[in-house]
């Protein structure tokens, strides 16, 4: 089983950004604690990050036909991105959307998310903890379907 870990915009900034909302731990540790948590389910993870959305967008069709999963906190184009929902759909790979903090209860235009209109379950608000959760919460499901 393979998954695909997909961070957005500004995530690579992690321990330096906003460390009130989202921590003291870097990019780094997120992805230590991705590989991790595979490692511990014996499952193949790639990890990608982009600023970009169009890049997003490539790496999201590229998954078509080598992924089983797909873990994403689209960050800012959550709010924005209607090109990241489209090729969620159009590669129809089961995905879990995560997000560091608790989109429901920031400000307004975060309470929106494009991507929940197509992702399985959306988990927001456990920091770090909330990527083993997604990753669990597609496990199950990719298990089921085998
Ligand atoms: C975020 C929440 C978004 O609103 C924000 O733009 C981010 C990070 C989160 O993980 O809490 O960049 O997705």
């Amino acid at each position: 089983m393979k998954i695909l870990v997909i961070n957005g915009p500004n995530l690579n900034m992690l321990g330096i950004r906003e460390p009130d909302i989202y921590g003291s731990e870097t990019y780094s540790d997120l992805e230590k604690c991705i590989i991790n948590k595979c490692s511990k389910l014996g499952i193949d993870c790639e990890i990608y990050q982009s600023n970009h959305e169009g890049a997003i967008v490539d790496k999201i069709q590229d998954a078509y036909g080598t992924v089983d999963g797909i873990v994403i906190n689209p960050a800012a184009y959550t709010h924005t991105s209607v090109a990241i929902l489209d090729a969620l759909k159009s590669v129809g790979i089961p995905t879990v959307e995560v997000h560091l903090s608790d989109i429901s209860a920031r400000e307004k235009f975060r309470q929106f998310s494009y991507v929940s209109l197509y992702a399985m379950k959306t988990i927001a608000g456990f920091g770090f903890k909330g990527y083993e959760m997604a990753i669990d919460e597609l496990c199950d499901c990719l298990l089921k379907k085998q």
